[in-house]
């Protein structure tokens, strides 16, 4: 964990939503560089929505979202990749008929070839198992090889900062550890990533920093390892929701 870590992205009494409905409700809260930053709450209570407000799908109606203390709010998913915001959505995001290195290509079509060849090499590199399955159809690959894929192809732009959403959904616990231990191994090399996972007991033992929130507000701000060893978590998040 990193101690004193400067502030990445700030929320600053952030409204956002979908055209009536006021979902984040003057939410702020900080996640600092090089730490996993986990956001977790009950289902509706806007985790999903903070991803697509700090990715440019929605635009605050009011506050400020600020990186690296610059304001964001208002740029479109286009221009936060180029600020360094990558994001893998919940659920499967793949091209399926596609192979392996299709689907990477169309992840760095806007680099030039040279630098596509070089980022695409640098992420095989580090997913072996990818490598084996260059040719294959994506969708032939298992569902861990998958979500490798999805952040392979997201790593291709280099971000400063990774938004994953509910990466654990549909894989087996022992790949949920793996794909944990892959982010673990981003942050310990510099990026910053925020996910959201229902799955808390096992996020927390990967996070730096648990937020929960609940109606689209901060209600809880703690280090990942204290809200853990909490002897209220199952009472405060796990109730009825989530028994593991
Ligand atoms: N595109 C949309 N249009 C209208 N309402 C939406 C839209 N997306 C989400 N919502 C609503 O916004 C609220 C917050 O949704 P959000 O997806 O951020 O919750 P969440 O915390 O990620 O929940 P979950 O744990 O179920 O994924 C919910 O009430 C949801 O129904
Ligand atoms: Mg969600």
């Amino acid at each position: 964990m990193t101690i004193n870590a400067s502030p990445l992205i700030e929320f600053d009494r952030v409204v956002a939503g979908y055209t009536h409905l006021t979902i984040l409700n003057e939410l702020s809260f900080t996640a600092r560089k090089g730490e996993i930053t986990l956001l977790i709450g009950p289902n509706g209570a806007g985790k999903s929505t903070v991803l697509k407000t700090l990715f440019g799908m929605l635009t605050p109606r009011a506050g400020e979202v600020r990186m690296n203390g610059k304001v964001i709010n208002g740029k479109t998913p286009r221009d936060l990749l180029a600020e360094g915001i990558a994001f893998v959505p919940q659920g499967r995001n793949l091209f399926g008929s596609l192979s392996v290195l299709h689907n990477l290509e169309l992840g760095a079509f806007h680099l030039s070839s040279p630098i596509r060849n070089g980022r695409i090499a640098e992420v095989l590199e580090r997913f072996p198992r990818l490598k084996e399955r260059i040719d294959s159809r994506a969708a032939s690959l298992s569902g861990g090889e998958q979500k490798q894929l999805e952040i392979g192809r997201a790593l291709l732009v280099h971000p400063e900062v990774l938004l994953i959403d509910e990466p654990s959904i549909g894989l087996a616990p022992i790949i949920v550890q793996e794909v944990m231990q892959l982010l673990r191994g981003l942050a310990a090399s510099g990026k910053s990533v925020v996910m959201v996972e229902q799955n808390v007991r096992t996020a927390l033992k990967y996070a730096d920093r648990a937020l929960a929130l609940e109606m689209g507000q901060l209600a809880l701000d703690k280090p990942a390892n204290e809200l853990l060893n909490d002897p209220n978590l199952n009472r405060l998040f796990l109730g009825g929701q989530i028994t593991k």
